[in-house]
This record gives C-alpha cells, structure tokens and sequence, in this order.
C-alpha cells in the first residue's frame, strides 16, 4: 500500500474511534453577530471593521464551561479558530499586532482553550484560516471573496504574497510550537488560483510535521467543502490531508476513494446556520437531528464536528447548550454504539441505521414498526440482544406470524414477541445486538 496512505490510516486511528468533536467558530465578528463571513458579504473595509477590535472584550469567556459542556455533550475533541478569514488572531503572535492581546480583553484566547479543554481530557484542534483579509500582502482586488474585491481603489495596489506566506509559516510555527501537544490543524480553504502549492503546501506540511509528528491536518490546503483533492485517490499529495471535510451535508455513502475504500473524513455541520455568532439566527436543528446526524456519520465510517458560536461576551448561546446537553443525556447511555463503529456488515435497515464494532451490532430504532422489529438476514447470527441504554433483555420473537421469513431475525421488547412500541428513545432507541 501506499506509504502515505499508511502513515494516514496510522495517524487518524484516534481520530475515527472518536467519532465526535466540537467545532468552535469566535471571533470579532461575534460583535455585528451577523456571521463569520460579514466583512466579505458586506464588503466592509478595515477601517469599518476597526470599531469591533477596540471594543473585543469577551469578559464571560470562561473555556473550563466550553469544555465541560463538550464533555459533557460526549465529544472527544474540538476545533477552535486561531484565526478566521477577517485575520483576527485569538492568540498572541509575535507577528502581528492584530491579535486578542491587543484589544480590550488582553488575553491569549487560544491558550486559555488549549488548558482548559486539555484537562478535561479533550483533544486539541486549530483552525486557521488559509485566507486573510487583513493582511496587506494578500490578494484582494479581484480576489473572490476579499472584502476590497470591488473596490476601484484597491486596483492595482502591489501586494506581496511571499510576505504573506512567510507569516503564515511563521503563525502556524507558533501555534505549533507554543501550545504543547496539538492533535489537528484544520486549514481553511483553497479555491481556485489559490489552492496547492500557491499555500507553499508542502513546506506548511512539512513544517506542521516536523513540529508535531502525529498531528492530523484536514485536506482543504488542497480542497474546501466543494472538493475533496488528491485524497480521494490512491496517490494523494503531501499535503492531500488526512481526513475529507463534506460541509453542512453527510455523503449519500460516506466519503471514499475513487476505487469505492474507505477514507477518513468528517462532516462539518452548524447548530443553527452560521458559524460565526449571528444574533437573528434562531434556525436551530433539534437535539434528535444531531444525535442522528452523529449516527448516521458513524453508520457510513465518518466523524461529526458540531459548531458552536460563542456571542461577543464569551458565552455559548444558550440554546446551543441545550442541543448539546441533550445530546449528551443520549450519549451518556448510548455512547458505545458511536465510540469505536463503524459502518456495520449489514444493509441499512427500514427503520433506522445499524453501527457496529466487531461482534456488536447496534440497531438505531427511529421508526415504530408495526410487528416484530425485522433485522433482515440475521436469522441464527445472533447471541443476544439488550437495550444498549440500561441493559435489559430485549428478544429474539418467534412469534407464530413471522414464521415464513426464516433468514430474518425479529426483535421485540417482550418475551411473547409482540411489543414494539412505544419506542423507549424517541430520539434513537438503541438495541445492541451480540452475533455469534
Ligand atoms: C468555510 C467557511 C467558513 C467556515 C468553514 C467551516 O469554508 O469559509 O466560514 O469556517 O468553512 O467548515
């Protein structure tokens, strides 16, 4: 096999038995709380941007409950932005003076995240944003999505872009270096004129490596949500990445290589429909939707990275506490079909999804079904069956009116094989099922 594709198997092996992790998208522009992107989509200068920097004074930031929310919603690592589109810097870089430590606050917000999340046992990522708009030494006029794109006055205004990318190696030299052990870098994002080797990827790679030898980085220094890269093939790049990143969408089957393998990948998906704190987003999915999101990841061999978007004071809106928190009362008993699945030997079942670890099939029940809960072809392969959340018999029926359907195993939750319903998890009731 491919040695790249070793070391990567290798590499993400933590990585794809955690299954869930936590985005976090905070910034300056928690404070228009119009979303990540508003500089762009409003097409604002810096100079309009300015007032949000003198005012940043996060003063409820308090990482110890970010961290033990996410512990507590089950996740095992989270993604937090160093740095977004807008070039703002949540850490305190020594080169530049666009950074937390500057404003009002006066904190290095990164490494209050990286000690707080650390001793809750979660792992470390860091996004960085592969675009800067604040940067005088990358592309704006006529770029795609700079915020001066537009702007006749910006035409023909000389940029540097080796300065550019010396700072970022620079940045990404100090994340790496000053915040102990790092487990993922998240780049964010290529498209096109400015993908591949227009970053210096394979020096940023090399670099990220050397500083961090078992660091996994994501595959948009090559891609974004609207293409994978060399990572689908059997040849990827030094800096294919280790794992694909679908956006706000869960592949039709899971993410694999153009051979139909296998490859790491996780979804990325937001509570609401911003990254970024926006204030008049109350579009939120509900606690059901993520939890079977977070199945359905697991049940096609993938991760899901939830966002959350703390407000201009620090805090995690409270409705996304909420999801998160129920979320985590359905982890708490049902972790074991997540931790460790994957996609399971059988086909997905009418009513719901199946996870599996080895010998232990994890029937996800969505739907109530009318008879016997119908495992098609798993007559004779199974040992026994428990509801995954307190352990108590659930059964194999033999029922007199499923006798001619003799390769299929039906369930019910009582000896005389006729309770099926009322569910005993509306969201996702769980049987685990033991095979021979
Ligand atoms: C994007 C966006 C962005 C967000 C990210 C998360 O490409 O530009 O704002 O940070 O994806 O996946």
């Amino acid at each position: 096999m491919n040695q790249r594709i070793e070391d990567r198997t290798r590499r993400t092996k933590w990585f794809m038995h955690d299954r869930f992790g936590m985005f976090i998208h905070w910034g300056l522009y928690s404070i228009p709380a119009r979303g990540e992107w508003v500089r762009s989509v409003e097409q604002m200068s810096v100079e309009d941007y300015q007032p949000f920097f003198e005012e940043f004074d996060p003063t409820d930031y308090k990482p110890e409950e970010w961290a033990k929310l996410a512990k507590e919603a089950g996740m095992k690592y989270a993604v937090l932005t160093t740095k977004h589109h807008d070039g703002f810097c949540l850490f305190d870089s020594q080169l530049t003076d666009y950074k937390s430590t500057n404003t009002p606050c006066h904190r290095d917000l990164v490494r209050e995240y990286v000690d707080a999340f650390r001793k809750e046992g979660i792992k470390i990522g860091f996004y960085y944003s592969l675009l800067d708009w604040h940067h005088p030494d990358f592309p704006h006029y006529g770029d795609r999505n700079h915020p001066e794109r537009n702007n006749p006055a910006w035409k023909g205004v000389q940029h540097n872009f080796d300065n550019y990318i010396q700072y970022m190696q620079g940045q990404v030299r100090e994340l790496l270096t000053n915040y102990g052990k790092i487990d993922i870098m998240w780049f964010d994002f290529s498209y096109p004129g400015m993908e591949c080797e227009t970053w210096h990827a394979t020096e940023l790679v090399n670099l990220a490596r050397s500083l961090q030898p078992g660091l996994i980085i994501d595959n948009r220094l090559e891609g974004s949500g609207e293409k994978s890269g060399s990572i689908r093939t059997k040849n990827p790049t030094v800096y294919a990445g280790d794992f694909a990143c679908p956006e706000q969408m869960i592949p039709p089957e899971g993410v694999t290589d153009v051979d139909g393998d296998p490859i790491p990948w996780e979804a990325c998906i937001t509570l609401n429909d911003n990254w970024g704190y926006c204030a008049k987003d109350h579009h939120y999915k509900s606690s059901r939707m993520i939890i079977r999101n977070l199945v359905e990841c697991v049940s096609k061999g993938g991760n899901l990275i939830v966002n959350v978007g703390p407000n201009a004071k620090g805090q995690i809106p409270e409705p996304q506490q909420k999801i998160l928190r129920d979320v985590g009362r359905w982890m708490r008993d049902n972790s074991a079909s997540v931790y460790g699945c994957g996609k399971a030997d059988f086909a997905k079942p009418e009513w719901g999804r199946y996870t599996q670890n080895g010998k232990k099939l994890y029937a996800h029940v969505y739907e109530e079904t009318m008879g016997n809960i119908c495992l098609p072809g798993l007559a004779g392969k199974i040992d026994h069956c428990r509801l995954l959340k307190d352990g108590s018999e659930v059964f194999v029926s033999k029922y007199w009116n499923v006798a001619e359907y003799p390769n299929d195993a039906f369930l019910s939750f009582d000896k005389n094989g006729v309770l099926t319903f009322p569910l005993p998890d509306e969201n996702d009731t769980v049987i685990e099922v033991t095979l021979k």
